[in-house]
């Protein structure tokens, strides 16, 4: 009886393999980017439902994502806490993204600009000093004229760091002798004494900042000299500078 049971186990396995494939192969499915003729639209690969919000995207806090306050206006304040590691950090990136056109302090003399870039205005303007520090946020996330947005490449928080050290910059550049704590007041040299420790006399005969005005007259002559490649002239017109679009 036993033994019985038991064969009619063995050979009922032994019919089911032969029979023809059962499994998920043969499911009705689209394969990827197939048209489908169920769906109004033709697609297999459905849209998202209006509104759908992937998980962690919920980009809510308008005034962190966007550097705007909930009626749309740019935020004054930033809405991260901003210490010396956030400007050290916003340091490194602007070195990267930002000194190539805007110069390592600012002025808009960067390096792409010697190269015939349009020339964009300095910091240290009293419009840019003004300016609230979501409109800085919305030029490096939306772009503004001439410059291109750098959302994809600077993350927000970054972009932030970004912010705050442009402020770093705009203060320095304004910076009374009364706003340095005296401990560092008195290492400077005083008035006609020569350089600093660690500056040498020609860095400190170079003025480093441009006159505080939203036109310098630079380049007036091709800033890329001949025997370079690529530099027929590009920014040789004076004040007419080639816009990039
Ligand atoms: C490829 C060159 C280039 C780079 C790189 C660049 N900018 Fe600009 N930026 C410009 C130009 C040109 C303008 C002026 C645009 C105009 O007025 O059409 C400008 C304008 C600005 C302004 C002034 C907007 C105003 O209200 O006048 C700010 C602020 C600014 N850029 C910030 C940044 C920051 C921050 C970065 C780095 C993340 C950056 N830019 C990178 C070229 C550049």
């Amino acid at each position: 009886m036993k033994l019985t049971a038991l064969s009619a186990l063995v050979l009922s396995g032994i019919a089911l393999t032969g029979c023809s494939r059962l499994d998920m192969q043969d499911q009705p499915k689209y394969r990827p980017q197939r048209p489908s003729a169920f769906f109004a639209d033709g697609r297999s690969e459905r849209q998202p439902v209006e509104g759908a919000i992937a998980r962690g995207a919920l980009n809510e806090d308008t005034a962190f994502y966007e550097g705007k306050d909930a009626d749309g206006n740019d935020v004054e304040e930033f809405p991260i806490a901003v210490d010396k590691a956030v400007i050290e950090r916003g340091r490194t990136r602007f070195d990267v993204y930002c000194a190539p056109c805007h110069g390592a302090i600012g002025n808009g003399l960067g390096m792409v600009v010697r190269r015939g870039f349009k020339q964009p205005p300095s910091y240290h303007i009293d419009r840019l000093r003004e300016a609230p520090v979501g409109h800085m946020y919305d030029v490096i996330t939306n772009g503004y004229g001439a410059m291109l947005n750098y959302s994809a490449q600077v993350q927000p928080r970054d972009r932030w760091a970004i912010v705050a050290y442009i402020r770093a910059l705009q203060y320095s550049e304004n910076a009374n002798i009364n706003d340095l704590p005296v401990e560092a007041r008195n290492k400077l040299p005083a008035a006609g004494q020569g350089p600093a420790p660690g500056q040498s006399a020609a860095e400190k005969n170079q003025p480093i900042a441009p006159p505080d005005s939203d036109v310098i007259d630079f380049p007036h002559q091709p800033a890329t000299p001949s025997g370079v490649p690529g530099a027929s002239g590009a920014g040789a017109r004076p004040g007419k500078q080639p816009e990039r679009k």
